[in-house]
């Protein structure tokens, strides 16, 4: 199932589903009785809806598991299903927050799916929750020992995403800003 919603404030996912499906970009719903319980989407680097760069990198976009479903192994699954069908990557890569406000992408969920953090970098919002600083993650899982880690690029980072209207790094497109973030 893809999310492909006509009204125009999914213009910028549809525009990013256009441009990475046929790069490569998944995603795959995990159903329980009926009902989406999960979920993850992930696309080469190429593709991807971070700044994160890496030959052979597969960038997992998104992932979660309902809170009545958790701790039942799911997201485990999820990442052992995305690894088991990219056999060619060298690594898988994603973000984590540490600090932010939001109950989303945090770091140490990240870590008990088996990422460790590469680099990090301290930022505010601009608009959001002024004053508040927190610590954006690389993280990194490679698939073999020589693997070379992906990399990012930090000041795109603070542009904010557009991917995906539930973010917690969104860039809304009011207040016209060009970086949502600013290093500190
Ligand atoms: C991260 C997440 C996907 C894990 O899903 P889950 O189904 O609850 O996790 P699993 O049952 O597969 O557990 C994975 C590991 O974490 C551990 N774990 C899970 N919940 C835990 C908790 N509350 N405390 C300690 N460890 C925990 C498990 O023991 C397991 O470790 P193991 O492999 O060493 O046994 C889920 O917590 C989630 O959806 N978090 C939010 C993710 C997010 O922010 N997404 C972005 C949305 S915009």
């Amino acid at each position: 199932m893809l999310c492909t919603n006509p009204f125009r404030k999914y213009r910028k996912r549809r525009e990013y589903l256009e441009a990475a499906i046929p790069k490569g970009f998944h995603k795959k719903l995990l159903i329980f009785n009926g009902q989406v319980v999960g979920q993850i989407e992930y696309a080469p680097a190429e593709a991807c809806g971070y700044p994160i760069t890496g030959n052979g990198v597969i960038v997992m976009n998104c992932i979660w598991v309902l809170r009545k479903a958790k701790g039942r192994n799911l997201g485990k699954q999820l990442l052992t299903d995305m690894m088991q069908s990219e056999k060619k990557a060298v690594g898988f890569a994603t973000i984590a927050l540490e600090n932010h406000w939001s109950p989303w992408f945090k770091k140490w969920h990240m870590e008990k799916l088996g990422f460790k953090s590469l680099d990090s970098v301290k930022v505010v919002h601009k608009t959001k929750h002024k004053g508040e600083r927190f610590r954006i993650h690389l993280m990194w899982l490679p698939t073999t020992k020589n693997a070379n880690p992906s990399t990012w690029d930090k000041s795109k980072l603070l542009e904010g995403e557009d991917f995906c209207l539930a973010h917690p790094l969104y860039h809304q497109e009011k207040p016209k800003l060009k970086e949502i973030l600013e290093k500190c």
